[in-house]
């Protein structure tokens, strides 16, 4: 019912970098969703966790499904949670946790907090850095202090969701970070987007959803899930005069690089 019939594969294909499975807006279908992804050509999902409560969710679905692994982290919007970088410490040594995330700035909704979202950010890239841990980078109207901070600490990750400009992408990259490219690439607005990606180094692309958010065209506004990264590719493809099914294999092999799973 869920799973388009045109976006099935005929293999696993797909990694989603960035979901967020623990949202409530999957309640009620989340099991039956999951089965679903992974018989049509998901291959494996990193659900990022925003806060603790969400952590505990999100390591108890990486626990249940094989294919589904977790990322947890205090997100910038997320701060009044209350939960401390100590518990998120505690929470990363799971065995099924493969990144920090999702972490960051954001002075889009957030801005009047900055200093406290810098110290949150900084404190949890350094516990990734001690653990050894890649880290999932939440930037939103905050480009050049997550630049700044990024070349300060030089973490492993991904700058998820990118946004930004070329240059900006290519310092990202040149720190040996990977970009983040999710369903906003098919939208008509996505102007800057195609040339960041026509720019990159293509083992440094991840593909991702940012589900339940940020479905890609034609199922925009629409509940996202997993198994929409077949647009996803399908447009990333058109921009680099390749096939689909090559981008999703090179974008896969960039995912296993970067979480060794
Ligand atoms: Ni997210």
């Amino acid at each position: 019912m869920i799973y388009p019939d045109e976006l099935k594969l005929f293999k696993n294909l797909i990694i989603d970098t960035h979901a967020h499975y623990d949202d409530e807006k999957f309640d009620g279908i989340r099991d039956e969703l999951l089965c679903s992804l992974n018989k049509n050509g998901v291959d494996k999902i990193v659900t990022c966790a925003v806060d603790g409560f969400s952590a505990e969710k999100t390591l108890a679905l990486a626990e249940k499904y094989d294919f589904v692994y977790a990322a947890v982290g205090i997100h910038p919007g997320n701060l009044q949670s209350g939960t401390t970088v100590e518990e998120i410490r505690v929470l990363s040594s799971h065995e099924k946790c493969v990144a920090i995330g999702e972490i960051g700035l954001d002075y889009y909704w957030t801005s009047d907090n900055r200093k406290e979202q810098l110290k949150f950010f900084e404190d949890q890239i350094i516990l990734a850095n001690e653990l050894d841990l890649p880290i999932i980078v939440h930037d939103r109207d905050a480009h050049a202090d997550t630049l700044e901070i990024l070349k300060h600490y030089k973490p492993q990750g991904v700058l998820h969701c990118f946004s930004g400009s070329t240059e900006t992408a290519m310092g990202i990259i040149k720190l040996g970070m990977y970009i983040g490219v999710g369903g906003i690439v098919t939208f008509k607005n996505a102007k800057k987007l195609p040339e960041v990606i026509k720019a990159i180094p293509k083992d440094r692309l991840l593909l991702e959803t940012d589900c339940p958010y940020l479905a890609p065209e034609p199922y925009r506004g629409k509940l996202c899930h997993s198994g929409y990264i077949a647009l996803t590719a399908q447009k990333v493809a058109e921009i680099l005069g390749t096939k689909r099914d090559e981008v999703l294999y090179q974008t896969r092999e960039n995912a296993k690089n970067l979480f060794g799973f």
